[in-house]
């Protein structure tokens, strides 16, 4: 456009509506796209399994709950958008809140040897002082699992990510089998204890 109207032309309209269409979806992503920025610590909602319908619902939340602002910036006070943002997140919230599986009945003795070796195989990769996993620069959440103290340190919080929320391992990646995590269950609910 400023080349047009450096060499005396006039700019072609399409450009302006462009840019003004540009500028409205921004606005209306401004909240979904800041939640897409920090949502890698969020598993719940990535590793759901309808994971680009809670992404969808929770950019309509954000949507709705811009158009209310805009319309306040105009003095108009439409509560009903803000009240629609909230039922779309109280139903993501519901969605994707844990449910705990059943898990299969462990076989033979639950002891740290076998708890440890699940957790070198499954585990250290990423939770490890340097980490083997590419990408990783040090343990993440600065969660390490590689000696025994660290492994019995953060077992409780290993419980919730394994058993209940089952966000670890990360996408799974390292594949743990059900039986795997019956072990661990059954070692963190009974105390914990390196033998
Ligand atoms: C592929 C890499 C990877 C693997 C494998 C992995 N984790 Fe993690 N873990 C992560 C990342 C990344 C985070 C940080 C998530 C965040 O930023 O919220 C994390 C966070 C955690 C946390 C802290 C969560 C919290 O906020 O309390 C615990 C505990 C944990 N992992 C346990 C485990 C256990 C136990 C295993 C093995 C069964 C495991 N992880 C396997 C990548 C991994």
């Amino acid at each position: 456009m400023v080349a047009a109207l450096r060499e005396g032309r006039s700019p072609d309209p399409q450009d302006g509506r462009r840019g003004k269409q540009r500028s409205v979806h921004n606005n209306y992503f401004t909240l979904p796209v800041v939640f897409t920025m920090f949502s890698h610590h969020y598993a719940a909602t990535y590793m759901h399994p309808h994971g680009w319908a809670v992404l969808a619902l929770i950019a309509g939340a954000g949507v709705a709950i811009r158009h209310f602002f805009n319309l306040r910036h105009k003095g108009v006070l439409a509560w009903q958008y803000p009240a629609l943002g909230a039922a779309l997140l109280g139903f993501v919230f519901w969605w994707t809140a844990p449910r705990i599986v059943p898990l299969p009945p462990v076989e033979g003795p639950v002891t740290f040897n076998r708890v440890r070796s699940i957790i070198g195989q499954r585990c250290v990769n990423c939770h490890a002082p340097a980490p083997t996993f590419p990408g990783l620069a040090s343990a993440p959440g600065g969660v390490l699992l590689h000696e025994p103290g660290e492994i019995v340190r953060n077992a409780e919080r290993s419980y919730v990510q394994v058993v209940v929320t089952r966000m670890m391992p990360l996408g799974n990646v390292t594949q743990i089998t059900e039986e795997e995590r019956a072990v661990l269950a059954a070692w963190i609910k009974a105390g914990a204890k390196i033998e």
